[in-house]
């Protein structure tokens, strides 16, 4: 039978899937900053301090898991200590990279103009506009060098280049801020599949990037391939919804952001459309959804579970 949890499971932790983001936490930290030593060893002092200061401590890390969870190795939980997975971590740094400089730049006046980022000021608070465009231009060269060094064979490390420029670029995540900016003040106009479609381009691309990277690492085949990338545009729409809900019913505190931006600025979100029911409606749906992809996977011989706490995680997480 197809499991059928929903986000309406209140008090619903997931202890076992954050047990492991903890330790891939600790894992990823000091190899980010390591990578970071080394790419920017020719960096001006101010520009050096302000890439560490936007990229190190205080993310999910969430895609950098993905990487990870998505090369579906038949056990339960990567095993994070495995000699045989040292490989993944610059596809894990590269698309953290890329997410990082997508929130500088989403924080800047010109886009969501936000003071707050990771409990701290944004970096164009801590530093100044100027600094904030072109540590997000750099973070962006960044992840291509990491990937470009990457100790993998070369047609893994084209087709991670290939997929992470196709995600990041204007039809993934920047398409999807372009659509995201047009969209504000035009709530009325807009419609679930024109913000299905947003979330897809804008959120749902860096994590299907991310599960797509490590499977073709790991060579799942095509039909595995096929069923974890619907999964991870489920898994990405229903995190963004989430990040909608948040963005009304979470504190300054919880989040580490402003809450109320997406009102205050007259944005498309899932709340702001379809009010607050309405948005947990389609996160149910939608993970209703994402559980009957993971059940199909699972007829394949893999072993879903850590897919399916990562998304209890995502869909449950108040931050
Ligand atoms: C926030 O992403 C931006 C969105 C795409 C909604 P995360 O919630 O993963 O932010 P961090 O990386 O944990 O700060
Ligand atoms: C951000 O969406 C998406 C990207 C950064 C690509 P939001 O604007 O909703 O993210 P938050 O709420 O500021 O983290
Ligand atoms: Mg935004
Ligand atoms: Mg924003
Ligand atoms: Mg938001």
């Amino acid at each position: 039978m197809i499991p059928t949890s929903t986000s309406a499971d209140k008090h619903h932790s997931t202890p076992d899937f954050d047990a492991w983001l903890a330790s891939l936490r600790a894992h990823f930290e000091p190899r980010l900053d390591s990578t970071l030593d080394r790419l920017l060893a020719d960096t001006p002092t101010d520009l050096q301090e302000a890439i560490r200061y936007a990229a190190l401590d205080g993310g999910k890390r969430l895609r950098p898991a993905l990487v990870f969870l998505g090369s579906l190795h038949g056990r339960p939980w990567p095993d994070l200590d495995d000699p045989a997975h040292e490989k993944l971590w610059p596809a894990a740094i590269a698309v953290e990279l890329i997410h990082v400089y997508s929130l500088v730049h989403d924080d800047m006046p010109c886009m969501d103009d936000d003071d707050l980022r990771r409990g701290r000021p944004t970096l164009h608070r801590a530093f100044d506009e100027a600094t904030a465009v072109l540590a997000g231009d750099a973070m962006q060269s960044l992840a291509f060098s990491a990937l470009a060094e990457a100790r993998t064979d070369e047609a893994v490390r084209l087709d991670w280049i290939r997929r992470l420029a196709s995600a990041s670029g204007p039809s993934g995540m920047v398409g999807g801020q372009a659509i995201d900016l047009s969209l504000a003040g035009n709530r009325k106009a807009s419609e679930i599949a024109t913000l299905a479609d947003l979330h897809d381009r804008k959120t749902g691309a860096l994590i299907r990037a991310a599960l797509a990277m490590g499977g073709r690492w790991s060579g799942l085949s095509p039909r595995q391939t096929a069923q974890v990338d619907l999964f991870g545009r489920l898994l990405g729409r229903a995190f963004q919804i989430q990040d909608d809900i948040l963005d009304v019913t979470g504190s300054a505190e919880a989040l580490g952001k402003t809450p109320g931006k997406d009102l205050a600025a007259d944005k498309c979100s899932y709340v702001t459309v379809a009010g607050l029911e309405g948005a947990r409606k389609e996160l149910d749906d939608t993970v209703r959804r994402a559980h009957a992809a993971l059940w199909e996977l699972g007829t394949l011989g893999t072993d879903s579970h850590a897919l399916s706490s990562c998304l209890d995680f995502v869909i449950h997480r108040q931050h």
